[in-house]
């Protein structure tokens, strides 16, 4: 079967290695990929939101399965169009991707159906939004309704940085018409952990447990990022945690869609808190995570696609997934100045020493090729991650890796996995 993979990121070409491993894939092509993809994939120069150019690009290689990275085309309902011309997808159609693409509906959803998340009001008017942040006593989190690249929440600390926020989505209108509506939530304070599950619409094949790293700097700490890198397992969920993040909300969520309508079948992230109230939903999203499936992906035994062909079929209860027992770390190495402006086309040194390292995969994100050269080309430019036997082995291994890599202004996080050690 051909296969294409929609996207660009560290994300996609850990999908694209891990589906290069299944014996029913005879060809893959990536549009637009990024410079590590090519090895493994063909690159085809289609956008991800040109959602024609990539069903007719379908059509004519007769493509027998295409796989979405990112939640652009998924909102904008690529899985409907696929489907309109018998094309087969996986993912969720345009309204069951609303618990991505709209905070305003994933917490209607959440109301409806008891999952617990933090207090919060929708606002349409900023004099409104203020008002009423004005007779809150604790610290609220702003987010835009609609999707803004992941930059459409804003944590603050007190009423004055809140107020603040709502000035920039609704007034500013910074995130254009994806704050012409907002949430405003209690802030929540604990670990945040994310789970995915593979969902047919009705069972749900939950994946092995990871946590991101958001903020740029160490210990937490400077604005949040697209992430800067990702363990899996994470220790923090006990089973008992994880049963009950299973049971309290993803099952209702899946429940609450087919009530709905609209019933979810793809991949559903859950970010959420580990609040002294127990497991919180911070947010949904519709799609694979980056970095947490370049963590995840190394420890999958077996065929992904075999998941994923039975979740598009309703059969999901017939998969079972089998784990590397072994962590697996993955630290994204940036370009300096991200999450702010930087610069690209800078040459990446030392690729070629890592590829006799045991356990150790350099996943690309924003990278390109030109002249057999591979220069960055984005933000997070590589996701260098490493099987160990434990936790620090996996770290050790890791960051051994990322001093044989060299870019001119690059910048990575030193303490992704410290978290983990400390379980
Ligand atoms: P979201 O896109 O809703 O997940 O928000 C992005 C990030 O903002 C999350 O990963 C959290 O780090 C943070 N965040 C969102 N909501 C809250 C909340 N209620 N309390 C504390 N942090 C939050
Ligand atoms: N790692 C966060 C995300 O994928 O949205």
């Amino acid at each position: 079967m051909k296969i294409l993979v929609v996207g660009s990121g560290g994300r996609e070409h850990a999908l694209v290695w891990k589906l290069a491993q299944s014996p029913k894939i005879s060809k893959i092509y990536a549009a637009p990929g990024n410079g590590g993809i090519e090895g493994l994939a063909e690159i085809v120069d289609i956008k991800v939101d040109d959602i024609e150019g990539l069903a007719v690009f379908a059509q004519n290689k007769a493509i027998g399965l295409t796989i979405v990275g990112p939640e652009l085309p998924l909102v904008r309902g690529i899985v409907n169009i696929f489907t309109k011309k018998n094309l087969r997808i996986f993912g969720p159609t345009k309204k069951a991707s609303q618990l991505e693409g709209s905070k305003v509906f994933a917490k209607k959803i959440c109301r409806k159906y008891d999952i617990p998340t933090s207090n919060f009001e929708i606002f349409d008017n900023p004099k409104e939004a203020k008002d009423y942040i004005g007779k809150t006593d604790k610290p609220q989190v702003v987010k835009a309704d609609g999707l803004a690249a992941g930059k459409g929440v804003i944590v603050t600390k007190d009423k004055e940085e809140a107020r603040e926020a709502v000035e920039l989505i609704m007034v500013d209108k910074k995130f254009g018409r994806a704050g012409e509506r907002i949430v405003i939530e209690e802030r929540l304070y604990g670990e945040e952990v994310s789970i995915l599950v593979f969902s047919d619409g009705e069972n749900i094949l939950p994946l092995a447990s990871s946590q991101d790293h958001k903020q740029i700097y160490d210990g937490d700490k400077g604005p949040n990022t697209g992430g800067m890198g990702a363990y899996s397992p994470a220790p923090v969920i006990s089973n008992n945690v994880f049963d009950e993040i299973i049971d309290k909300i993803i099952k209702p969520t899946i429940y609450g869609m087919q009530k709905e309508g609209h019933p979810y079948k793809g991949v559903l992230y859950a970010g959420l808190m580990l609040t002294d109230e127990g497991p919180k939903l911070l947010e949904f999203n519709v799609r694979f995570g980056d970095p947490e499936s370049q963590a995840i992906f190394p420890r999958l035994k077996g065929d992904l696609v075999e998941a994923i062909e039975a979740a598009i079929d309703g059969r999901l209860d017939e998969v079972k997934l089998e784990w590397d027992e072994r962590p697996c770390v993955c630290v994204v190495m940036a370009s300096g100045g991200y999450p702010g402006s930087y610069e690209k086309g800078k040459e990446i040194f030392g690729l070629g020493k890592t590829k006799h390292l045991r356990d150790i995969v350099i996943f690309h994100a924003g990278t390109g090729k030109e002249d057999n050269r591979i220069l960055t080309n984005g933000g997070r430019v590589l996701g260098v991650t490493g099987l160990g036997n434990d936790i620090r082995e996996a770290i050790d291994r890791t960051y051994n890796a990322i001093n044989l890599i060299s870019f001119d202004n690059m910048y990575y996080r030193k303490d992704i996995g410290g978290k983990a050690l400390k379980c």
